[in-house]
């Protein structure tokens, strides 16, 4: 599994990073999970990580400079050597160091169809605004919030009706299934890279 191990950062839930680990569970996805992070003690997402007898670590942010939080972060996946990292719900903004440490492999996934409504409350923003379609979009990292070159999107239609957990849930049942393939094109290329 040299150069095709994925470092997960979450904040809570962690539905994506379980449906990355299914896919590669199943045969779907060519990967191995290293270790899981994340910045709150109570993320669910932990539980299923170390029932599944994956790395889980927290390193909490609060009360916690950015530039400070990010040299940690970096120390601490740097001797897991990720092929790529994978922001799963994760809620805090990374700097321009964490991204100088892996460069064009920090990939983000975020619940509408970039670059409509970045940032908190995607869903919520796509209501507001009275779209019809909406979506999901995985993307490399840059320094911006939730902008960065684009690997996979699919549209979500906006029902006559829709709730913010309504759409939200329909949303995610896509993420669960372009996490995973953005992360099988991503592996294709930084291994070719090599
Ligand atoms: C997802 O909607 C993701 O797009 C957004 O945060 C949510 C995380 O959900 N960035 P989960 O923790 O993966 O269940």
């Amino acid at each position: 599994m040299e150069n095709r191990k994925l470092a997960i950062l979450i904040s809570g839930r962690g539905s994506n990073f379980v449906a990355i680990h299914k896919a590669i569970c199943r045969g779907d996805l060519d990967a191995g999970i290293c270790c899981v992070i994340s910045n709150m003690p109570d993320a669910a997402g932990l539980d299923y990580a170390r029932a599944s007898g994956i790395d889980a670590i927290v390193l909490q942010s609060q009360g916690i400079e950015r530039v400070q939080y990010d040299s940690l972060l970096i120390d601490t996946l740097r001797p897991f050597d990720p092929t790529l990292v994978c922001l799963a719900g994760f809620m805090r903004i990374l700097g321009p160091e964490f991204l100088r440490a892996f460069p064009g492999r920090v990939l983000n996934i975020h619940p509408s169809l970039l670059p409509a409504f970045p940032g908190l409350h995607a869903q919520r923003q796509a209501l507001e605004y009275g779209v019809k379609i909406s979506g999901c979009t995985v993307h490399i990292a840059d320094e911006g919030v939730d902008t960065g070159p684009i690997l996979l999107q699919r549209a979500v239609e906006v029902l006559d009706g829709d709730s913010e957990e309504t759409l939200s849930a329909r949303i995610l049942e896509q993420e669960h299934q372009i996490y995973w393939r953005a992360i099988a094109l991503m592996l294709e290329r930084v291994t070719r890279r090599k």
